[in-house]
């Protein structure tokens, strides 16, 4: 194995066996993700609200015609649905995780991935519920998805790894206005990944630049195991849109 590894310098590209549960894939991101790595040969549970979506990605992964199918169309189905709305109570994502987890009888990956971003206000235009809805999609969902996905991979006995997916305004780089409740709700996905004991791998992501392969490449390395070692990380995928754009000389 460790040596076929080394011969291969992208060994992510093939995640055959890995089985990776992604919220918010109805759409977006989230579907762009499940397509990549269904092509990269994971199983992959589809998660979200809108489950006529989640039927169409499913069919668009499960077709022979895909090109991760394996070999014998008839052998496996790839991907499999999951209503999920992140902002249920506790022990209705409890009962989601449950069903995610049956689907294949296991979860290796969690991407927290769905996600609420809100109009765009000063805080003194904002209100209660858009501020609450940020936080209960953004922050409750991710730590909740997580405490109900991560308990079965303990009782497992497996491992696993979560990936959130965060934004660089939720760090202290770019300049954003107007997006209070949005960044608040990401600084809380980064504090959390960091301190959680068993959350551990965050992705940032800015609106610029391409998402494929930017992005799909890093998660692609994150679900394999030559990554297990990287942990707590925040990892900026946005081509350098968020540095600082004047130079600061000092004549000191
Ligand atoms: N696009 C970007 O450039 C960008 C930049 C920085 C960060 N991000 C982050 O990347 C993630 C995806 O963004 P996107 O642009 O792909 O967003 P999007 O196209 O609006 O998709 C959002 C996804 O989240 C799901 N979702 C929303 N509320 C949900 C809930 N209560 N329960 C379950 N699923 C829910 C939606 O599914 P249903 O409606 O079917 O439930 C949808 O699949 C978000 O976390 C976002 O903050 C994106």
């Amino acid at each position: 194995m460790a040596n076929q590894e080394s011969n291969n310098p992208e060994p992510w590209n093939n995640l055959e066996g890995k089985v990776v549960l992604v919220t918010g894939a109805s759409s977006g991101l989230g579907r762009e993700f499940c397509l990549n790595l269904a092509q990269a040969g994971c199983k992959i549970v589809v998660a979200a609200r809108r489950t006529d979506q989640l039927k169409a990605l499913c069919d668009e992964i499960n077709h022979p015609a895909f090109s991760g199918s394996p070999s014998n169309p008839n052998t496996t189905v790839r991907a499999v649905a999951v209503e999920l709305d992140v902002t249920a109570d506790d022990p209705t994502i409890d009962a989601s995780a449950q069903k995610a987890w049956n689907r294949f009888g296991r979860i290796d990956v969690l991407i927290n991935n769905a996600g609420f971003r809100g109009t765009v206000k000063n805080s003194l235009e904002l209100d209660e519920e858009e501020w609450g809805l940020c936080m209960k999609t953004n922050l409750n969902g991710t730590w909740l998805v997580s405490k109900h996905v991560c308990r079965r991979m303990r009782d497992g006995h497996q491992g696993g790894s979560i990936i959130n997916i965060s934004s660089v305004i939720g760090i202290n780089r770019g300049q954003h206005v107007g997006d209070v409740g949005y960044a608040a709700s990401k600084t809380g996905i980064n504090a959390m990944t960091k301190l959680n004991n068993v959350a551990l791998k965050m992705v940032p992501l800015q609106t610029f630049g391409s998402l494929d392969p930017a992005v799909t490449s890093l998660v692609r390395f994150l679900v394999h195991d030559s990554s297990q070692y990287i942990t707590g990380n925040i990892f900026i995928v946005d081509a350098g849109s968020s540095l600082p754009g004047i130079p600061i000389f000092s004549s000191l």
